[in-house]
């Protein structure tokens, strides 16, 4: 017999239990292998048009048809991915001519996606800032908690969600964030809160920027909806608070869902610092983070990014088109809100039209998310976060008859 060092044997002594499924992504794994002629997948965040796919954007066609016909190489990439791509992504979350960027004081990595921001980002902050704790809003995307602690930190929640009103928790939001010491780590969402849709107001980003700077604590920005809330510029005006406020901050952003480019991972990690002699440093221990992990990025997608972004035409084309899927997603949330109350649903479900992004928390119990997933195959992740990019006029009816049986009992 010959050992089996990782414990895996399938028998009564085995000691490695299977993982469960991910939370989010494990539900599309399984919504592939439902039968059910009239599933719906209302888990992951990923846009759907109104016949529920999820093309390539005409404009990343384009771009693409481009570099096929102009590459030459395929050699790997600096560590931290190009630095042209680097500059087209601080003018795309900071605004062009941000002093940051004109102080030089803002560096940025590309890296696979907005979770490998975030596990670059938090190898470097373990790194430098070992003892932190890191906090995430309560609730938060099921990733969060995970990305930082396989990184080694331990995590805490901030107050966020107010149950009651389907607001804001602004009074605990304030209250904790003032108890965190400095040298912690918060992670806030930047807009399109995942998974409750609640974003902050301008108001209520001042504050939060205002106990950032006197407590010290360091603001993690993930910023993975940019140009899904309200629009490009508008989408930015909480991390614009944050940098005003803080000298030193780190934002994650993704390409994912603005340029629809889920697969080809496509990210960015920026730091911010006091000067650039810090930002340097900042970002040679970054580059140490990525080395030791996949040691350069992959560079299709953000080659297709740096040839949108730097060509006024198809820039024009995509905001065009980012906006035709943000219009979308608000005039779906009208009609589930208008579907809904047609059912004769006692529930006030307007706040859906409060809430911005792709996502929307709906209130349902884990036992009726449950039921919708074993009696209606509509699948919603645990905690009742519908992904409303996935409602379109062939599942709405569907759905809401399946949404009355279960709220209306
Ligand atoms: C989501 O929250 O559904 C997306 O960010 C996809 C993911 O990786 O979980």
């Amino acid at each position: 017999l010959s050992i089996q060092a990782l414990g895996l044997r399938a028998t009564a002594e085995r000691h490695v239990q299977a993982a469960p499924p991910d939370a989010i992504l494990g539900l599309t794994e399984a919504w592939k292998k439902d039968p059910n002629p009239l599933k719906v997948n209302l888990g992951v965040g990923i846009y759907k048009d109104d016949k529920g796919q999820t093309p390539v954007l005409p404009s990343v066609k384009t771009a693409e048809e481009r570099l096929l016909a102009t590459a030459s190489t395929k050699t790997y990439m600096p560590i931290g991915g190009a630095p042209e791509y680097g500059k087209l992504v601080q003018a795309l979350i900071l605004g062009t001519d941000h002093p940051a960027i004109q102080e030089n004081r803002i560096r940025t990595a590309q890296v696979p996606g907005g979770t490998g921001g975030l596990r670059v980002g938090a190898d470097f902050l373990r790194k430098i800032r070992g003892g932190a704790t890191v906090w995430v809003s309560r609730p938060t995307w099921a990733n969060h908690k995970g990305i930082f602690e396989a990184a080694g930190f331990s995590v805490k929640e901030y107050a966020y969600y107010h149950a009651a009103t389907r607001g804001l928790d602004e009074a605990g939001l304030l209250a904790d964030l003032e108890t965190i010491p400095a040298g912690d780590i918060v992670v806030l969402h930047v807009c399109c809160h995942n998974p409750s849709g609640v974003d902050l107001d301008a108001a209520q980003w001042e504050k939060v920027a205002a106990i950032a700077a006197r407590k010290g604590w360091i603001p993690f920005l993930d910023f993975a909806y940019q140009g899904f809330g309200s629009g490009v510029e508008e989408d930015r005006e909480g991390l614009l608070a944050m940098v005003r406020a803080c000298p030193e901050l780190l934002v994650s952003s993704s390409f994912s869902k603005n340029f629809g480019l889920y697969q080809e991972r496509t990210g960015a990690l920026s730091v911010i610092a006091a000067n650039r002699a810090q930002a340097d440093i900042a970002f040679s221990h970054i580059e140490i983070a990525i080395r030791v992990n996949y040691s350069n990025p992959p560079a299709h997608g953000g080659l297709i990014v740096t040839t949108i972004l730097s060509d006024e035409v198809l820039t024009n084309q995509w905001l065009e088109e980012l906006g035709a899927m943000r219009t979308r997603i608000a005039e779906v949330r009208r009609q589930f809100v208008l579907a809904l109350k047609n059912q004769g649903i006692a529930t006030d479900f307007s706040f859906i039209n409060r809430q911005k992004g792709m996502f929307s928390f709906s209130g349902l119990s884990d036992e009726q998310v449950a039921f919708l997933r074993e009696k209606k195959s509509i699948y919603i992740v645990k905690g009742g976060r519908i992904s409303v990019a996935g409602i379109t006029s062939q599942n709405i009816d569907y759905l809401c008859q399946s949404l009355a049986e279960v709220l209306n009992g």
